[in-house]
Order: C-alpha cells, then sequence, then structure tokens
C-alpha cells in the first residue's frame, strides 16, 4: 500500500480545501482505531484562527479548536506543544498568518514534534492545514509537510457539485509528488447532500482518481460517535 518512502505508521488527513471535514474525519478516526485497540497520536502541527485562553499569570495562551478535538478524541495527555507547536491567531493560510506576526514557521519544530509523537505512540492521524498547496513558507507546502512526515494520506472531499475537479486535482497532484493516498473519504459536512451530483460522484471518483473511497461519512447529529469513521478505519489496516 504505502511506497518504500513512506514508512511511518500513521495517517495524514489532508482535504480538498478548508472547512470539508479534516478534523471531524481526523477525529473519527483516532475513536475507530483506538476502538479497534491501537494507541493513536494526534497531531495538528500548524493551526490559525486560534482563541486565546487566560493563563494564571495573567497572560494568556492560543489554543487550537482542531487540538482540542483531537486530543479529546486521543486521549493521550500530549501537550500541546507537542501536538499543535506553530498556533496563528489570525484565520489565514500559514504563509500569510506568520508574515502578519513577523515570523517564519520552523519546519524543524514541527518535525520534532512529530518524532517524538512518533516515538510515543503506536499510530499517528495528522490534520493538515488547508489543502496540499496551502503555503507555509514560500517555497514549503502542506505536501512538502507530508513527505517530510513520510505519512501516507487521505484526501477528504465534498460530496457534491465540484468535488470531482477538486478531488482528481488533489489526489493527481499528490501522487506526482510520491505520496502514496490511501483513499478519499467523501464528507457530507455541510447538510445531507442529495444532489444528482453527490448521487453519482463516488464511481467517478474512483475511477478518475484510481483509488478507493474508503467511506461516504453522512451528515451527522453525533460526531463524536467511535462509528463514525470506522469503515474507513478498517480499510486503512487493510482489516476489510
Ligand atoms: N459529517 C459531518 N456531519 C455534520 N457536521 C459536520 C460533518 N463534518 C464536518 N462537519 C461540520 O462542518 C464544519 C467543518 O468541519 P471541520 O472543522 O472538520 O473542517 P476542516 O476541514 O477541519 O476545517 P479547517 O480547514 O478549518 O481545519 C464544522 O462545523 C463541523 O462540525
Ligand atoms: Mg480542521
Amino acid at each position: 500500500m504505502a511506497s518504500s518512502t513512506q514508512t511511518k505508521a500513521g495517517v495524514f488527513v489532508t482535504g480538498t480545501d478548508t472547512g470539508v471535514g479534516k478534523t471531524v474525519v481526523a477525529a473519527g478516526l483516532v475513536r475507530g482505531f483506538r476502538m479497534m485497540g491501537m494507541d493513536v497520536g494526534v497531531m495538528k502541527p500548524i493551526a490559525a484562527g486560534c482563541y486565546r485562553s487566560p493563563r494564571a499569570d495573567g497572560g494568556f495562551e492560543l489554543r487550537s479548536e482542531d487540538a482540542d478535538w483531537l486530543v479529546e478524541a486521543a486521549q493521550t495527555g500530549d501537550g500541546l506543544e507537542l501536538v499543535c507547536p506553530v498556533r496563528f491567531e489570525l484565520p489565514l493560510a500559514p504563509l500569510t498568518a506568520a508574515r502578519l506576526a513577523a515570523h517564519q514557521v520552523s519546519i524543524e519544530q514541527i518535525l520534532r514534534a512529530y518524532e517524538t509523537l512518533h516515538e510515543r505512540h503506536e499510530f499517528l492521524v495528522v490534520e493538515g492545514v488547508g489543502g496540499l498547496m496551502a503555503p507555509i513558507r514560500q517555497d514549503y507546502f502542506v505536501a512538502d509537510m507530508i513527505k517530510d512526515m513520510k505519512l501516507p494520506a487521505v484526501v477528504v472531499a465534498r460530496p457534491g457539485l465540484g468535488t470531482l475537479n477538486h478531488t482528481i486535482l488533489t489526489v493527481k497532484y499528490a501522487k506526482s509528488r510520491g505520496i502514496s493516498v490511501l483513499g478519499i473519504i467523501v464528507n457530507h459536512a455541510e447538510q445531507q447532500d442529495r444532489s444528482q451530483a453527490a448521487e453519482t460522484n463516488v464511481p467517478i471518483l474512483e475511477e478518475c482518481c484510481g483509488i478507493p473511497v474508503l467511506q461516504v461519512v453522512p451528515h451527522a447529529t453525533r460526531l463524536k460517535d467511535p462509528n463514525l469513521c470506522l469503515e474507513a478505519c478498517r480499510k486503512i489496516l487493510g482489516k476489510d
């Protein structure tokens, strides 16, 4: 399944865009893997749009809602500096947020935290930021981070009209970079999409991308249900 350059035990959850459901799916995968008896660590290497959490000394620290979700799913007790080492308050792409904060994202810091988490856990679920070409530094994109982490990816995609273009672009670009893509997870984030496009997209995605749709996740009210992404978990582990 994974190429020889991709040896790490884990999965990188990317998406066709921001807001497609990467966090919900990543946390769903974590809960599913844990239900299967695995020790799973989590990481959201870079988060933007963070909130201020008051500290005892009167100051504050920036925290990420995405990281909170992942940590709650994993129940690992790993500190925020490892789980989410780079945090920005502005809800912008990492390169833009970093520029406005007169800062440059340290890839080394992210990869150090990643290696530490890898040593601690059997398997890691890492949530990306935006899509594959979200810029982190002028010459470093999310796709480069996936390569450096040596993880296979899953692509979270919208169900309806437009997703063929976005998903095929994402999968083909990932493959062109030598990233192993395990499959696509179609997620009904906004509502249950019952359009003709949504009803017909899954086989076309599989045909044009040459990889399976691991699961179609419905628009759900119980997002913390451990069964939410279980079908995808089984397929990722080759147990289906
Ligand atoms: N299957 C689902 N059922 C119901 N609501 C969902 C589902 N998936 C996602 N959502 C909702 O859609 C919104 C976007 O989801 P989410 O935050 O997971 O996207 P994301 O891709 O992680 O976004 P970002 O790029 O900001 O990290 C959230 O409000 C989330 O609760
Ligand atoms: Mg998210």
